[in-house]
């Protein structure tokens, strides 16, 4: 069966790995998780007695929603690569707090209007996209920006100046 032959099944793997590589590149920021170390220290960042509903855009493998969960009443990650999307599922399914949730799509489309805190780790590009959203959805909500700045907002505090700032916003 000439079909079924190892150069057609090499053929299609490579034509889908650059449409799955074009479409990542056309709707992500791309794929890079936050350090451990890092982590830790947005966790003890916290201000725990005023969270409730704390959502992730751009969830990644989960690593970062899972240790929130520690901490909100919920936590709502969103993740537009399907790959990443399973693995936060599934890390977000043998976690010990069942108070996550992990959504498949895009966060332009998400209503973000009940988030206490925001966190993102996105690219330039992305955050200049999204800070409008952010600025018309959000009311007396924190967003702490990984690595990356929001052109246009005033941050309230730097958590952590070096190689990757951790950037603080409250949106009034
Ligand atoms: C730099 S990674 C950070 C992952 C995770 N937040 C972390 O800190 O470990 C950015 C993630 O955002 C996702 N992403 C980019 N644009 C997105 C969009 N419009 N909607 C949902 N997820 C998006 C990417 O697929 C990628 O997993």
């Amino acid at each position: 069966m000439k079909f079924l032959s190892i150069e057609y099944i090499l053929i299609i793997a490579a034509i889908l790995s650059i449409f799955w590589l074009g479409y990542l590149q056309f709707w992500t920021a791309g794929w890079t998780p936050t350090p451990k170390n890092d982590i830790k220290l947005l966790i003890e960042s916290l201000n725990v007695q005023d969270i409730d509903k704390i959502y992730e855009l751009g969830c990644g493998d989960g690593r970062v929603l899972t240790s929130y969960a520690e901490h909100g009443q919920e936590v709502i990650g969103i993740e537009i690569d399907p790959i990443r999307y399973f693995i936060s599922k599934i890390r977000a399914q043998i976690s010990t707090n069942n108070n996550i949730k992990v959504i498949f799509g895009n966060y332009l489309n998400l209503d973000l209007s009940d988030a206490d805190l925001v966190f993102v780790y996105l690219s330039e590009k992305a955050n200049k996209q999204l800070e409008k959203k952010l600025s018309n959805e959000l009311k007396g909500a924190q967003i702490i920006s990984y690595t990356y700045k929001f052109p246009n907002l005033k941050e309230e505090k730097i958590l952590k100046e070096g190689k990757r700032n951790i950037y603080i916003y409250t949106i009034q």
